[in-house]
């Protein structure tokens, strides 16, 4: 069982199903995001209903020096994080090469640059203990060419995938999740027109986040909730690359 998580980005949508659904299980927490009222307010909640320890780490993970602070806090062997759960992220609206290049670099170190980090952090942490876990909030999205947020997500499933074998000798288990839409903050925050989604096509935060956890029991490297998304993650894979990308222009 982990006794410690740490969750990037538990004051809304996927990272909170993760918080609550750890907390359930007895998991100790380290909570990290920007906005401190959320995280006290999340904190006190899981600390009330679950009788666990529920630490607030207030960070803007595109910042360097809050993003070495949760860093330390990952490699700090004295309070073990035994599962990271690189999470938080954001998306900014409009295809690359019509964006702010400055908006492009702070969405490439939300969603690359601080993952790298805390990946780096929690393997070099984990290797010396034996054991650990970290799973990757990557997208759908990363088996499909859609700009760069696609680019970035295809990063981190590349990566993860390598690390899962590369660390499985050292007792790491590394899993990038990668869901289809899902029902968050995430859409709205960009500012995102979704009307054009079939309902069927939408996930809930809970869904995503248990079948992530019970992947990652089993030993999964890749998570991809629900079978609809499979069918279509295994599709994206093997049809040709101009068909999926004009089907994949729609959302995000
Ligand atoms: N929703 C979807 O359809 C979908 C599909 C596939 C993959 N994903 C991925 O799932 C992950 C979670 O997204 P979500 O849908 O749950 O979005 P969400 O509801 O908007 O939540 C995003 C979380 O990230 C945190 N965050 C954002 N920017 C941050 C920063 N600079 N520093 C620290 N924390 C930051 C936010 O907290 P604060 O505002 O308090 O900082 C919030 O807790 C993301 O990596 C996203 O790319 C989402």
């Amino acid at each position: 069982m982990t006794a410690r998580a740490l969750v990037t980005g538990p004051t809304a949508g996927i990272g909170n199903s993760f918080a609550r659904l750890l907390a359930a299980q007895g998991t100790d927490l380290v909570l990290v995001a920007r906005d401190e009222q959320r995280l006290e307010q999340l904190a006190q909640r899981l600390r009330a209903e679950h009788g666990v320890d529920a630490e607030v780490l207030r960070a803007d993970l595109t910042d360097d020096s809050d993003l070495a602070r949760v860093a330390n806090r990952i490699t700090d062997n004295a309070r073990p994080v035994d599962l990271l759960v690189n999470n938080a992220g954001a998306s900014i609206a409009g295809w690359f090469g019509t964006t702010d290049i400055a908006d492009e670099d702070r969405q490439l170190d939300l969603l690359v640059r601080a993952p790298m980090h805390l990946m780096d952090a929690a393997l070099k942490a984990m290797s010396g203990r034996g054991r650990g876990a970290i799973i990757n909030v990557a997208s759908v999205a990363a088996f499909t060419p859609r700009g760069a947020y696609s680019a970035h997500k295809s990063w981190l499933v590349n990566l993860s995938q390598w690390a899962h074998l590369q660390y499985a000798e050292a007792g790491i288990a590394v899993q990038a999740l990668c869901p289809g839409f899902t029902r968050t903050e995430f859409h709205q925050r960009m500012d995102a027109d979704i009307s054009d989604i079939p309902r069927w096509m939408w996930l809930t935060s809970d869904k995503v986040a248990k079948a992530s956890l019970k992947d990652l029991r089993k030993g999964k490297p890749l998570s991809i909730p629900s079978l609809r998304y499979k069918v279509l993650a295994t599709l994206a894979r093997h049809l040709p690359i101009r068909l999926v990308a004009n089907v994949a222009k729609r959302g995000r």
